[in-house]
């Protein structure tokens, strides 16, 4: 079974995602992360993430990268949106996303293009939610807990900049594709996020 998650930052894709794959035993694979580490090879090499082949040089880099906790940080997370929109950078970081998808047994992804581009014939899709303010609030509390001293006007000014250049590109953008479900979290917890998660993929699976 494949399940694809998609939604915009601070949506609560990602802790969905993880519960998803607790709840079958599937891997999962937060796609996000790939294209923040080209945008934390692009700022290690002191390139520019802007132009196209600087973003390509980037593309080679090592899995151990993947686990650096410089990742989560938002100046990465909005220079991962700059270097998404290339195509070229998504073309290379394409079959990786595919091969993961299509393993034995199945897997959950989360991303931005997975349930349009990556898995487009995944058994469940989830389109995920929430208001710019609430992700914003979400967010902010992320990042103060792990010290920054970021403002919530700077955070918001973030994720809308963010939303709008994830979904005005023209590779890939973020839209929910025609048949997903979509889950809006702002009224509710994470528990109950995910149990209502779970019975979207419980009643897709009964359609199959
Ligand atoms: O999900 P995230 O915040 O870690 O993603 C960081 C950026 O990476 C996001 O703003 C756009 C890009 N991205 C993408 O274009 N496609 C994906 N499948 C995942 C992330």
């Amino acid at each position: 079974m494949i399940i694809a998650v998609d939604g915009p930052a601070a949506s609560g894709k990602g802790t969905i995602a993880r519960a998803l794959a607790r709840h079958y035993g599937l891997p999962h694979l937060d796609t996000g992360l790939l294209y923040r580490a080209v945008a934390a090879n692009v700022a290690r090499l002191d390139l520019d993430g802007s132009i196209e082949a600087d973003a390509i040089a980037a593309c080679d880099f090592d899995d151990a990268l993947l686990d650096d906790p410089i990742l989560r940080s938002d100046a990465i997370g909005s220079l991962a949106s700059v270097i998404s929109a290339h195509p070229l950078v998504r073309a290379s970081l394409l079959q990786r996303q595919r091969r993961f998808a299509n393993q034995p047994g199945g897997a959950v992804l989360d991303g931005r293009d997975i349930g349009t581009v990556i898995a487009p014939e995944a058994d469940a899709k989830l389109f995920i939610r929430a208001t710019p303010n609430i992700r914003a609030k979400r967010r902010h509390a992320e990042l103060r807990a792990a010290g920054s001293t970021i403002s919530i006007d700077r955070v918001l000014a973030d994720i809308r900049a963010r939303d709008l250049r994830d979904s005005t590109r023209s590779t890939a953008p973020l839209v929910p594709a025609k048949d997903s479900a979509l889950l809006d979290t702002s009224f509710l917890s994470i528990e109950a996020s995910v149990q209502r998660a779970i019975a979207i993929v419980e009643a897709r699976r009964e359609m199959t």
